[in-house]
């Protein structure tokens, strides 16, 4: 019979489907599950919180075996509640664990730190940072990097040159006034999508990159290498990280007392065209 005790099944919630990086991330998940006889039921948010909680119910109703969330979920301790009542295990990816737990792990302030070293090797010493509005602890760690990293170089960044909207092209195109106004030599977007926004802004504005302005991005989703210029970022392993995260939360369903397990993989930076050396 096609009916079975366990559906097999892994619900994923993230935020925008419409990025790149979520669509690796979910081939990755989809590869791993596939593998070992799973299926992720997967949902776009759209960074929507009714979406969000709605999409929850639908996973629980429809017998989800665990649930892999990377979505900014607002109320984690509500969510953490829904789902042990309902006995499903579930991984967060991207933010702080309500409580121990399996992870993924990338190193987001290691990335910062990368970008902020590499803008300052190529003389940059004002520069505009771009980052979401409600930022998750992984993109709080990737601008602390970065922070900490031009402190100790003792280059100050002000709060007025961090500039907040929404983590999409259009948050980034809608940033460029901000951008303008700030007079930087550099912008770390943070991330890519953020950084094509700008893209468009500044070209509309008259402003040529790098040769006017340099511009990094954080995620190396595909496009990076196919506008002009290719972007210079930070590489994320988006499948890796879908992969392990489906084999952790595999294993959980089917050996609930395991240890937790916490996998780290690395970023690196992927050097470019969009930064220009000016000193
Ligand atoms: O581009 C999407 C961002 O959201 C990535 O940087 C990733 O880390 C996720 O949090």
């Amino acid at each position: 019979s096609l009916i079975r005790k366990s559906g097999r099944t892994i619900g994923v919630l993230v935020p925008n489907i419409n990025n790149p990086f979520f669509s690796r991330f979910l081939r990755g998940i989809e590869d791993e599950s596939i593998k070992q006889d799973y299926v992720p039921l997967i949902f776009g948010s759209n960074n929507n919180e009714q979406m969000e909680s709605r999409y929850l119910f639908e996973s629980v109703r429809r017998a989800a075996d665990g649930m892999i969330i990377a979505s900014a979920v607002s109320d984690l301790s509500y969510i953490d509640n829904v789902l042990s009542q309902n006995q499903i295990p579930y991984m967060l990816i991207d933010q702080a664990p309500v409580h121990e737990g399996d992870m993924v792990d990338v190193d987001n302030y290691h990335g910062g730190q990368l970008l902020a070293e590499y803008l300052i090797k190529n003389g940059h010493k004002r520069v505009s940072i771009v980052t979401a509005v409600k930022p998750t602890r992984n993109i709080q760690d990737r601008l602390q990097g970065f922070l900490d990293t031009y402190k100790a170089n003792n280059v100050s960044i002000n709060q007025d040159q961090i500039i907040e909207a929404e983590l999409t092209k259009l948050g980034g195109y809608g940033a460029t006034e901000q951008v303008i106004a700030n007079k930087p030599t550099a912008v770390f977007a943070i991330n890519d999508e953020m950084a094509f926004g700008l893209y468009r802004g500044l070209e509309e504005s008259g402003f040529s990159i790098p040769d006017d302005i340099s511009i990094v991005g954080y995620d190396d989703i595909d496009l990076s290498e196919y506008f002009t210029p290719k972007l210079t970022t930070v590489h994320q392993p988006a499948f890796e990280m879908g992969t392990n995260a489906a084999k952790l939360i595999i294993q959980r369903i089917e050996n609930e007392g395991i240890e937790n397990q916490k996998i780290s993989l690395p970023v690196s930076l992927v050097e470019r065209d969009s930064v220009k050396k000016i000193n």
